[in-house]
């Protein structure tokens, strides 16, 4: 265990008052005018996100990071920055902070949590809704001109309400998604995850927990929300794919990795599976050649939080936590929404 980092020291060296803080992209005005208020801040205000290389050679005299889902935080930045005391990621995903090698050098990490459930949860159905309807797939149709006549089997797609909804992970948004599915679309809710819920919150949701294998071979609509880890890392491959019914979409809105995107190319391409609709994808902003070509794939960039109420709101809470997290604000030294909040009972 490393020596915890003093949080809200000024920085004695440049002698500015302010503790140093990188932004690794752009964000709302107001955001950054809050954060400007207490820091000095180097904003990435180009295009593109900062390379490893870039980000390296930025946090050398930074106290804190304000960090965007497209930068990683690991143990060479770390290294590279031995002044850094908190990082604060806006996305409740947080894989792309070592939060163990955070911790092991007093680092506090953060995240957004809540502020984006049911926006997340919203656009899960949604994707849903359009891989068992065919929407993008008919709106290609139609724009093609290709639409000349009706007939009876035109884009049939697979029934949503009264049928089972599978769904891979039951935090916060697995749940948001059950409830709409139980009580919006009258649908069989089951779900597996590591940890049964208690059994009134169950009952709340109308979800029964079962076997992976048993999810995977029941399910209609097959949701996936599971945080990425080495665990989780292709929890849905081949294999799994293989229980599936050939009526039956997936939808991924966890992280790019959970779900192996060739062995689920292969899935739709030989129509294993009915379709799927993607928002996270390995290695994204790539996306698998194979998928780009299906009909059967509703393929969206990461946007499942993207309403201008939710995007806001988790700007506003990664501020939050990096200014009370380096110790200023009205919530000094208690940042709202910790990962490793033993870093803050060392005393840092
Ligand atoms: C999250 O918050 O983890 C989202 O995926 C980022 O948009």
């Amino acid at each position: 265990m490393g020596q915890p980092r003093g949080r809200g020291a000024p920085d004695q060296e440049s002698g500015s008052m302010k503790p140093k803080v990188l932004v690794t992209r752009k964000v709302f005005p107001e955001v950054l005018e809050r954060l400007g208020a207490h820091f000095e801040l180097e904003v990435n205000d180009t295009e593109r996100p900062w390379t490893a290389d870039e980000l390296l050679a930025r946090v050398q005299d930074k106290a804190g990071i304000y960090l965007t889902p497209t930068n990683r935080v690991d143990a060479a930045v770390l290294d590279a920055g031995p002044g850094l005391k908190v990082v604060a990621n806006m996305a409740v995903g947080f894989n792309n902070i070592d939060v163990a090698a955070c911790t092991a050098r007093g680092v506090l990490c953060t995240n957004t949590p809540d502020v984006l459930t049911e926006t997340t949860a919203d656009f899960g159905f949604a994707l849903l809704l359009a891989a068992a309807r065919r929407l993008t797939e008919s709106e290609r149709f139609l724009r093609a001109g290709q639409w000349r006549n009706w007939s009876f089997d035109m884009m049939m797609g697979r029934e949503v309400h009264g049928s089972t909804l599978a769904i891979l992970g039951m935090g916060r948004i697995g749940q948001a998604i059950a409830r709409r599915g139980a009580w919006g679309f009258g649908m069989q809710v089951i779900y597996h995850n590591r940890s049964r819920l208690p059994a009134d919150t169950e009952a709340a949701l109308k979800a029964t927990h079962v076997s992976k294998e048993a999810l995977l071979r029941q399910a209609d609509h097959l949701m996936i929300v599971l945080p990425y880890s080495a665990e989780t890392h292709h929890a849905v491959g081949a294999a799994e794919l293989a229980l599936m019914k050939r009526s039956a979409t997936l939808t991924n809105i966890a992280r790019g990795g959970v779900v192996d995107d060739a062995a689920l190319a292969g899935a739709l391409r030989e129509r294993r599976i009915a379709a799927a609709a993607l928002d996270v994808f390995e290695g994204e902003p790539q996306v698998h050649p194979a998928l780009l070509d299906l009909p059967n794939a509703v393929l969206t960039p990461h946007i499942a939080s993207a309403t201008v109420q939710t995007r806001r709101a988790m700007a506003q809470l990664a501020a939050d936590n990096l200014i009370a997290g380096l110790g200023c604000g009205p919530q000094a030294g208690r940042p709202p929404t910790p990962l490793n909040p033993q870093v803050l009972a060392q005393g840092g």
